[in-house]
């Protein structure tokens, strides 16, 4: 029996522009790559910034966060949507992929960011040591670790989770003395606990937002690796060999922005990170 709040009507059919969904403006870093790598598709971005951060919420609570974004997005008209969010891609994916999708519409996708990185970083590594910065959520899924072990069993693996660096860039706080002071802690921490890293993985899509801080304080010879142009590259290289799915993509270059908080501050944000003019509005989810 569906609840109250639960909307039974079908679904839009017809082609839609790709679905972005993050807990902030993490997945704007994830944005900017999609849009660069495939510039002609159209792009709605929906940024929960009301209830970010995801990263130290129960399992049960960021998947039913990420459930009624993606349903929201497929309501919009997607067909297809990127979690730009480690958290929710580590949290929430496979259980909407399995269990959502098929009551949904079994012929749309929704697809992560860590399985795209993890198939990259064999590439990335020499010493076969690789470090993870990524949220308490995203650590303790040990997502990353099993992903990597999978597809790369020689690789040790080492997480540490950056509780403070999300709520620093939801807040603004990206340039000062304070910021400085957590984003070199992580990075000590890290490489204290295996001196052979030799590349880093930004496994949360909110720090590259942070990336010359964090370059400021990561020794020379250490491999940096936000997410972007991987996950970017992926999703073209899926669209290439899922034609179906790329014909139901809208493409008139556009990009439009949905936030469940003031949407003046995302387009701030927007501005500052995108380097160019966004408008953003406000959402509200069903029975929120
Ligand atoms: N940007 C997200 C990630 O990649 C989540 C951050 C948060 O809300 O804690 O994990």
């Amino acid at each position: 029996m569906p609840s109250p709040d639960t909307d039974i009507s079908p679904l839009p059919t017809g082609p839609g522009p790709i679905g972005v969904f993050d807990s902030g403006y993490g997945g704007l870093t994830v944005l900017k790559s999609l849009r660069q790598k495939l510039s002609s598709l159209d792009y709605l971005y929906l940024g929960d910034n009301a209830r970010a951060p995801y990263g130290t919420r129960s399992f049960e609570m960021v998947y039913q966060y990420t459930r009624q974004a993606v349903e929201y997005l497929f309501r919009q008209g997607c067909q297809l949507v990127i979690l730009a969010c480690n958290t929710a891609s580590a949290k929430a994916l496979r259980t909407i992929q399995q269990h959502d999708l098929p009551t949904w519409d079994p012929q749309r996708r929704v697809l992560g960011v860590i399985r795209p990185t993890a198939e990259i970083i064999g590439d990335l590594t020499h010493s076969r040591h690789v470090g993870i910065l990524a949220t308490p959520g995203t650590i303790l899924s040990h997502s990353y670790d099993l992903e990597i072990k999978k597809l790369h069993p020689d690789i040790r693996v080492t997480g540490l989770a950056c509780p403070m660096w999300v709520p620093l860039i939801e807040n603004f706080e990206l340039d000062n003395p304070g910021t400085d002071y957590f984003v070199k802690k992580y990075i000590d921490q890290i490489l204290a606990a295996d001196s052979r890293i030799d590349t880093l993985i930004l496994g949360c899509t909110h720090y590259p937002i942070l990336l010359d801080r964090i370059r400021h304080f990561v020794p020379q010879g250490i491999t940096i690796v936000p997410q972007g142009r991987y996950v970017a590259d992926s999703l073209a290289d899926y669209l290439q060999r899922h034609p179906d799915m790329a014909q139901r993509i809208t493409r008139q270059g556009q990009c439009r922005y949905l936030t469940t908080e003031d949407p003046s501050k995302f387009a701030q944000m927007g501005r500052l990170f995108l380097q160019s003019e966004i408008t953003a509005r406000h959402i509200q989810f069903q029975g929120e």
